[in-house]
């Protein structure tokens, strides 16, 4: 029979994540400091032939369809676009996808489009230049216009753009957004703002729900529910906007939770497989890649690995203790 990621609760994990890089030139307030991080050591890294071992493993034997390359920010991995290219040459050729905050896209969409990248996320929390300065503590807001622009003119689409709303700071924004993403045909997301920061700032009262955004969006369209079993195993609930073609879509991951149709399995810049985002536990590949495991002990230990994978984020339990990395670390 085939060989699956496969978990003690039935579900397969088709969905690949693999952050390039913990660095990033944000600082976006919701998720690391002023300062910035204790960056990984380059020789800690996954080199690109590694990353391409590891995705071929994936593809070829674990039945990964979907490779998505997160980060930190990963357009500043150099090799990016020699990356994409060997895995597109990849059989099975897998679908591919970036989550970016758009800095350099600009610069880089159309040569990714021809290396073989499907579609891009982009993150943007607000259409004012002054918020975004405050928010990502960094004067780039044209930089991200700018590449969502050329993600679209390349056809890295759908082109979706994640917003998280910030109490105070951009909140009042959600249906200005979306009057925006309809008229330049960006599928917008709002994400919930999640436990993943460096400085454990986040506080459940604190946060924006689904509830409130859809509230504040209903205040202007008209949200109407999709066909049943779209979502399939997708974060995001989406809605139809005005009865017309765009939707829009909230990533509940707090108060709604999809734990149950999870089908992800996390690969961190340095090698190390999650099981979820919100795991505590991580397993070691880098060290079997360079003790000269072959292919199929690999495979064995990153199946392990997913066996252990918890039923849910364990958000809801009193216990909750956030994971020892922060998002930025983890790869989104
Ligand atoms: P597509 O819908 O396939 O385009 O991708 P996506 O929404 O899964 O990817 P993206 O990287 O844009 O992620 C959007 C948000 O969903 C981010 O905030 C992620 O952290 C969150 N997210 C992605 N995967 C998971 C997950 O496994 N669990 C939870 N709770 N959130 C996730
Ligand atoms: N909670 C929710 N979303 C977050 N992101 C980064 N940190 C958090 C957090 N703590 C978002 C980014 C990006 C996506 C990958 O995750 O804004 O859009
Ligand atoms: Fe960078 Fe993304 Fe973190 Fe913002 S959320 S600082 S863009 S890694």
């Amino acid at each position: 029979g085939a060989t699956l990621l496969i978990d003690t609760y039935g579900r397969v994990a088709t969905d690949l994540r693999v952050s390039l890089t913990d660095r990033c030139n944000l600082r976006c307030t919701y998720c690391m400091p002023e300062e910035g991080l204790q960056w990984l050591a380059k020789p800690d890294l996954l080199s690109d032939d590694e990353i391409v071992r590891l995705i071929r493993i994936a593809v070829t034997v674990l039945g990964v369809t979907e490779v998505r390359f997160t980060g930190g920010e990963p357009l500043l991995r150099p090799g990016l676009v020699s990356l994409v290219e060997r895995c597109a040459a990849l059989e099975p050729r897998p679908r591919m996808s970036l989550t970016t905050n758009g800095i350099g896209l600009e610069r880089t969409a159309a040569a990714l489009k021809a290396a073989g990248l499907d579609r891009v996320n982009v993150s943007l929390d607000t259409l004012r230049p002054d918020v975004f300065k405050t928010l990502t503590r960094r004067d780039r807001h044209k930089d991200v216009l700018n590449g969502l622009r050329a993600a679209r003119e390349a056809g890295l689409t759908p082109v979706k753009v994640n917003s998280v709303l910030m109490p105070g700071l951009n909140d009042d924004e959600a249906p200005d957004l979306l009057a925006w993403a309809v008229e330049n045909d960006y599928e917008l997301r709002f994400i919930e703002q999640m436990p993943l920061d460096a400085q454990h700032g986040w506080k459940r009262d604190g946060m924006i729900t689904a509830g409130d955004i859809l509230t504040s969006l209903r205040t202007r369209f008209t949200l109407t529910g999709e066909d049943d079993g779209e979502r399939g195993s997708a974060p995001a609930e989406r809605w139809r906007v005005d009865g017309g073609p765009h939707r829009v879509g909230v990533i509940a991951s707090v108060t709604r939770p999809f734990c149950r149709a999870c089908d992800r399995t996390r690969l961190t810049a340095d090698g190390q497989v999650r099981t979820c985002l919100f795991a505590r536990e991580e397993t070691d590949l880098r060290g079997a890649l360079r003790a000269g495991a072959p292919d199929e002990e690999i495979a064995a230990v990153w199946k392990r690995a997913m066996w252990g994978k918890k039923a849910g984020s364990g958000l809801d339990d009193p216990s909750f203790l956030q994971p020892d990395r922060p998002m930025s670390a983890i790869g989104g």
